[in-house]
């Protein structure tokens, strides 16, 4: 909205709306109600909307979900991308298109850092979804000349990230547990190693990828890996807080199959498009920790 777009957000239909993150924007922008499991109407909206870019954030996301609902995932996460390669080739071909695609696709680590040349060993269902939609949408874009790119993203978080994942999860937990309304946090594997940006600086890495020359695949990383452990100690350190004193382990939270090390390449990115990211792993973990105690003490008066 800040560069003067009109923006269109695609929703899907439920009893009880949730739309709490956006109610600060929800006047501005225009809600059209689809779904990625339902071709005419991803018709329809590219028909109705006539947009000059589609950004594919839309995903069964989170990656223990997609071991209960494997299938699910393969139809959103997967099929859900050529539902909407085939929406934008029928309507205009010559919409530009980004899907996000993700580090997880990396999955088992054939070679560290990952660059765009790394094989992938992907090591989920949700990881396994998202190689499929990112061969499809490099196929659309050799078999049918369409500007498709895929954003490689690395774990990019958020004070507004759910409290499911790891980070936020930790964050949330911090502030309660200072303010006195938690004693304890049970995480499951603490050596997991991500590269962990600010999403603010990987969205505009997304609409970089958009105002390139030519549609190409890109990794968007900090270059930088840090463990769960470590991400743990620097939110508590924050607090004043030592992590062992409250951290535990409980094997209900470890995975079917875990991906161990994740440390992008932003090379290519940096080169082509200009980008960088702005905000360190230090300040991201302070910025979601201050975000979740002034949140905690609102809720508390
Ligand atoms: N969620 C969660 N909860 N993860 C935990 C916990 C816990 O209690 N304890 C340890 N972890 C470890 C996980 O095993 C994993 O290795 C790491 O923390 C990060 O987990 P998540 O924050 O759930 O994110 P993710 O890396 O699995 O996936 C995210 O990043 C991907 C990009 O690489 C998601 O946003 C994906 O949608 C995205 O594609």
């Amino acid at each position: 909205m800040e560069k003067g777009y009109e923006v269109y957000g695609m929703y899907r239909r439920s009893s009880v709306e949730t739309f709490g993150r956006i109610d600060h924007i929800k006047d501005k922008i225009n809600l059209i109600c689809a779904d990625l499991t339902d071709q005419s109407s991803l018709n329809e909206t590219v028909k109705t909307v006539g947009p000059d870019e589609v950004y594919n954030l839309a995903a069964q996301s989170f990656v223990p979900a997609s071991w209960t609902q494997p299938t699910l995932t393969g139809s959103v996460t997967a099929l859900g991308v050529t539902r909407i390669l085939e929406a934008i080739r029928h309507v205009n071909p010559k919409i530009k298109f980004y899907q996000a695609s993700s580090s997880e696709m990396f999955g088992k680590v054939l070679e560290t850092p990952q660059t765009e040349k790394t094989p992938f060993y992907p090591r989920s269902p949700y990881g396994v979804s998202k190689v499929y939609a990112f061969w499809m949408t490099k196929n659309y874009r050799e078999s049918y000349d369409m500007f498709c790119a895929n954003g490689i993203l690395f774990n990019h978080e958020s004070e507004r990230r759910g409290k499911q994942f790891v980070t936020r999860k930790i964050t949330d937990s911090v502030a309660r547990i200072k303010l006195g309304l938690q004693k304890e946090l049970a995480l499951g594997n603490l050596d997991a190693r991500r590269d962990w940006g600010h999403a603010r600086d990987y969205v505009e890495a997304m609409w970089l990828m958009l105002q390139h020359s030519k549609s190409d695949d890109f990794v968007i990383a900090t270059g930088e890996t840090h463990s769960v452990k470590e991400f743990c100690e620097v939110a508590f350190d924050h607090v004043g807080l030592n992590y062992e004193d409250h951290v535990k382990t409980d094997p209900k939270f470890l995975r079917p199959a875990e991906v161990d090390l994740l440390v992008g390449d932003p090379s290519k990115a940096k080169k082509d498009l200009g980008w960088e990211p702005k905000i360190k792993f230090k300040e991201l973990v302070k910025i979601m920790v201050d975000s979740d105690l002034e949140k905690c003490k609102k809720e508390l008066r």
